[in-house]
C-alpha cells in the first residue's frame, strides 16, 4: 500500500531505501522482538502517531516498528540534512507518510514539519523540540488530540524542561535521552564512532599524530574524544564545567580555553548543545588548513555568520567542505555546514546502538499512551523497569550471561546490620 500524500524526492529510490533498511533490521535484535510483541499485542492500534527524527534506515524501521503496533505513522526528518531519499521512498512504499527530503530550503524543512503535525497526531517521537515548538506555539489549535510523545535528544530536553518550568508544556514527553541505555551507549559510542566516520570519509585525512579539539565532555564529547585518542590524535578539551573538566584532564586529555585550543587545532568537533562555541575571536587564530565540525544537535556551535564576515571568498571544495579563505591567506573547512556531521554527511550511529536508543522510544511511546491521563504536562523519566529490560534483551541478543545476586546477597545489601 503505498501513500498517495507523501511529500518525497523521487518514490523510484524506494528499492535501495529497502535494502538499507533491511540491513539495519538484520543488526537491531532487541527492536525485532518488540516488534514480535507489538504485532501481538497492538498497542497503538487506531492511534496516529508523528515521528520527527534524523530520516535515515534505523529510524525507518522504528517507523515499521509502530505501525507493526498498529498505528498510522506520519514521519518527517529532524534536520535538512540528514534525510536519505532513499529511505523516505521505501517507507512511503510502505505505507507511512512521509513528509521529508534531503536539503529541503528553511521554509521547505518548516512546511514539511507543520505537514507532519497536521496528520492530527494522538502521540509523537521528537527529536530536538521541532514537533513540540510548532504544536505549542504556531499550531495549537492541533494541541487537542495529542495525548503525549517522547523526546529524543539532550537539546530537546533542555527545551522541554524550560517549557515545564514556565508551565507553557502542554502534554507529558519522556525523556529517552536520560534513560541510561539511551545515553551511556547512543550518546557516547554512538556519537564517538560515527562522527569519526563522517569526519573521514568527508575529509579522506589522517588523524593520527594531529591535533584533534573537542568542545563538551559531556555524554557526547566524552566519545568523540576516546575515540579521536583511538584513532592516535593529541586530544584537547574545551569546558565551562569545572567537574567534567577535571574528569577530561584525568581521563589523559589536556583541557585550555578555546583561546588556547583554537591555535592548536587541526580538526575541532563542538558538541555541548550551546552557541557560539567556535567564533570569530577564535577564527582569527586557527592555523592555515583547520577542519571545523559540530556535532551538536542545532547548527549554531560554529558561528558560521562571523565565518563568512571574515572571509574572502568561500567554495566547496569536497563533497560536504566548505573551504572559508581569510584576508592574511589562511584557509578554514567546515564540515557539512555546520550541522551534525555524523548524520548530514554521515549515517549517523550504528544500528547495533540505534537497537537500544530506538527500543526505549517504542516502549517509552507505548508507556506514554498507557499512562498519559495520569502523568500530567511534565518532563518523565523512563521507569528503570524499561531501561532493565533493553539492557537483559541486548546482553541476550549479543549471548552475553551475568550473575543474579543470591537471596543471602540481596539480604545483605538491603540490611544495615549485617556482616
Ligand atoms: P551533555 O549535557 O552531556 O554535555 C554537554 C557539555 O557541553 C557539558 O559538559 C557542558 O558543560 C559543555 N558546554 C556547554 N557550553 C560549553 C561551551 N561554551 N564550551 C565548552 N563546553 C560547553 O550533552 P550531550 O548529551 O553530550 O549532547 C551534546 C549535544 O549533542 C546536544 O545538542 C545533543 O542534543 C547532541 N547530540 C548529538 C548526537 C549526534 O548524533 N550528533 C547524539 C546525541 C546528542
Amino acid at each position: 500500500m503505498a501513500t498517495t500524500n507523501s511529500i518525497i524526492r523521487d518514490p523510484s529510490l524506494a528499492p535501495e531505501g529497502k535494502l538499507k533498511i533491511d540491513w539495519a533490521q538484520a543488526h537491531m535484535p532487541v527492536l525485532n522482538r518488540i516488534r514480535e510483541e507489538f504485532e501481538r499485542e497492538l498497542p497503538f492500534k487506531g492511534l496516529k502517531v508523528a515521528i520527527s527524527l534524523h530520516l535515515e534506515a534505523k529510524t525507518a524501521y522504528l517507523a515499521k516498528v509502530i505501525q507493526a503496533g498498529g498505528a498510522q505513522v506520519a514521519i518527517t526528518g529532524s534536520n535538512p540534512l540528514s534525510t536519505q531519499d532513499d529511505v523516505c521512498a521505501a517507507l512511503a512504499e510502505d505505507g507511512i507518510t512521509v513528509f521529508a527530503k534531503y536539503n529541503p530550503t528553511a521554509e521547505e524543512y518548516h512546511d514539511l514539519l507543520v505537514k507532519t503535525v497536521e496528520t492530527k497526531p494522538d502521540l509523537i517521537i521528537d527529536d530536538g523540540g521541532d514537533l513540540v515548538t510548532i504544536l505549542h506555539t504556531e499550531r495549537q489549535d492541533l494541541l487537542a488530540t495529542i495525548r503525549g510523545g517522547a523526546e529524543e535528544t539532550t537539546t530537546g530536553i533542555l527545551r522541554l524542561k524550560a517549557m515545564e518550568k514556565d508551565g507553557s508544556l502542554k502534554f507529558p514527553m519522556v525523556a529517552v535521552n536520560d534513560a541510561y541505555c539511551k545515553h551511556l551507549f547512543d550518546n557516547r559510542y554512538g556519537t564517538g564512532q560515527s562522527v569519526w566516520d563522517g569526519i573521514n570519509r568527508t575529509t579522506n585525512l589522517v588523524v593520527a599524530g594531529k591535533t584533534v579539539v573537542v568542545s563538551g565532555y559531556g555524554w557526547c564529547g566524552k566519545g568523540v574524544a576516546m575515540r579521536a585518542k583511538g584513532l592516535g590524535a593529541n586530544v584537547v578539551v574545551t569546558e565551562v564545567d569545572a567537574i567534567k573538566a577535571v574528569e577530561a584532564y584525568m581521563d589523559g586529555f589536556a583541557v585550555m580555553p578555546m583561546d588556547e585550543a583554537a591555535k592548536v587545532g587541526d580538526f575541532f568537533v563542538a558538541v555541548t548543545g550551546n552557541k557560539d562555541v567556535i567564533r570569530g575571536t577564535h577564527f582569527e587564530n586557527m592555523k592555515d588548513g583547520a577542519i571545523l565540525s559540530n556535532a551538536g544537535h542545532f547548527d549554531v556551535e560554529v558561528n558560521l555568520v562571523e565565518l563568512a564576515a571574515m572571509a574572502v571568498s568561500k567554495r566547496t571544495v569536497r563533497r560536504n567542505i566548505e573551504e572559508y579563505a581569510l584576508k592574511d591567506g589562511r584557509r578554514v573547512y567546515v564540515l557539512a555546514e555546520g550541522r551534525l556531521v555524523n548524520l548530514a554527511a554521515g549515517d549517523g550511529h550504528p544500528a547495533e546502538i540505534m537497537d537500544m536508543t530506538f527500543a526505549l522510544q517504542a516502549l517509552a511511546l507505548r508507556y506514554a499512551n498507557e499512562n498519559y491521563q495520569s502523568l500530567g504536562a511534565k518532563v518523565i523519566n523512563v521507569p528503570y523497569e524499561l531501561d532493565e529490560q533493553v539492557a537483559r534483551t541486548k546482553l541476550s541478543a549479543m549471548g552475553v550471561a551475568i550473575d543474579t545476586l543470591s537471596g543471602e546477597q540481596k539480604a545483605y545489601l538491603d540490611s544495615w546490620t549485617a556482616h
